[in-house]
């Protein structure tokens, strides 16, 4: 029989909502379920991990909950301890450079949530940082791994599209304003003085999807304004929501490709998924979402003609073919835990790394000094 070895995985700010959900339950916890992770010899990596965060209480009844032998509010000593290899970071955005800086200082392998740092400047040195000691790093890239993104992957490959012209890109939902209804998502995500706003956390998600999948990000013009600017916390209390709500941009990719996405908890669902983009070429067309992908190719295409005084009875929607899965997709955060612990253990392939991270958050401040200044901003090419 195949031999199992034994991950030791730090996992800090496991009782947020990420941390919890797509991090410990969907992802390391199915992980250590299916007996761990299988590498290239047909051997097993097997996961065990750390709770870290600042309620003991909250860590014992999580521990206790799940079955986890070790739990701490102590990081320091967890990376001091060799029994951990891996450092994982969940924590509010504001927390996570002081936290990573300490690991890499530690040489743990980190694995983060994006945005890496608040600032670009701070991006980049974690990746300098990390590359100087030699320790390896990955940021989550979870859109990527989504059913309706690996469609729409397996499209571009093809040749589907042709020529690709542009993509449309809608992403948002309400976000309650926590007076009469709970808002659904943490309050410090609508302070900018706590890492908030609806730029950080989308346009370093756009980064990674465009740069994949279309090119890389040559310039950005955005439109970042705070729609709502009073919103009622946790705890009841009235805030100032002084963090961008709603962005609207337009980034221009290598290749002539034009990419529009606009990214908004202030906008009401009429659209089959939370996200959805449509990508346009000379050969076909996509829409896709979370899940799903529909195409329309060149030779399926209806001719309307432009009749403002004839009601137009055409089903458009009926145009469109459903595109097959074809295979099983994972969580997708799951899938990339997967490939970075084969990366830590087997020093498998992992193109996500700080640098990627430090791309997502210049796109993220770029995307703003745009909004305030009101221009097109170019991108450099971002290098160690
Ligand atoms: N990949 C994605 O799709 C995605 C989605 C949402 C959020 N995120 C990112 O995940 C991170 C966490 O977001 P969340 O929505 O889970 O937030 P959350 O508020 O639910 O969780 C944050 C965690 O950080 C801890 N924390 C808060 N302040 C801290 C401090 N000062 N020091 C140490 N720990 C602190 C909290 O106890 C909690 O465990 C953010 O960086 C966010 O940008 C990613």
């Amino acid at each position: 029989m195949a031999e199992t070895t034994t991950i030791g995985i730090i996992m800090n700010g496991v009782s947020g909502r990420m941390g919890y959900r797509q991090h410990l339950l969907r992802s390391i916890l199915a992980i250590r379920d299916q007996g761990g992770v299988t590498l290239s010899d047909g051997s097993r990596v097997q996961v065990e991990p750390l709770l870290v965060g600042r309620s003991e209480a909250k860590l014992a009844e999580l521990a206790a909950r799940h079955g986890i032998e070790n739990y701490t509010t102590d990081l320091d000593a967890a990376l001091a301890d060799d029994r951990w290899q891996i450092y994982s970071d969940f924590l509010v955005t504001k927390a996570r450079v002081p936290a990573i800086t300490k690991a890499i200082a530690a040489g743990k392998a980190i694995y983060t949530e994006k945005p890496t740092a608040e600032s670009y400047e701070d991006a980049l040195e974690l990746a300098r940082l990390a590359q100087s000691a030699g320790v390896k790093n990955g940021v989550v890239h979870d859109k990527l791994y989504l059913p309706g993104l690996r469609k729409l992957k397996r499209l571009i490959d093809s040749g589907f599209f042709g020529r690709i012209l542009s993509v449309r890109g809608e992403f948002g939902y309400w976000v309650f304003e926590g007076d009469w209804q709970a808002a659904q998502r943490p309050s410090w995500n609508y302070r900018a003085e706590d890492g908030g706003g609806i730029v950080v956390d989308m346009f370093p998600h756009w980064s990674y999807v465009l740069e994949n999948l279309f090119g890389r990000v040559e310039s950005v013009y955005a439109r970042a304004v705070t729609e709502i600017p009073q919103r009622v916390d946790e705890n009841g209390d009235t805030y100032a929501a002084t963090a961008d709500d709603a962005a609207y941009a337009i980034f221009e990719l290598a290749g002539g490709i034009t990419a529009q996405l606009n990214s908004s908890w202030t906008t009401r669902v009429n659209r089959d998924e939370l996200v959805e983009f449509q990508v346009d070429g000379t050969l076909g067309s996509a829409v896709v979402g979370l899940f799903g992908c529909k195409i329309q190719p060149r030779n399926a295409t209806p001719k309307p003609v432009w009749n403002p005084d004839i009601a137009d009875k055409h089903d458009y929607d009926a145009d469109w073919i459903e595109s097959p899965a074809n295979d099983v997709f994972e969580n997708g955060f799951k899938t990339q835990w997967e490939e970075f612990i084969r990366h830590v253990a087997e020093d498998g392939p992992n193109a996500f790394d700080f640098l990627a991270g430090a791309r997502g958050v210049l796109l993220a401040e770029e995307g703003l000094r745009s909004s305030r200044e009101g221009r097109r901003i170019e991108l450099p090419e971002v290098t160690l």
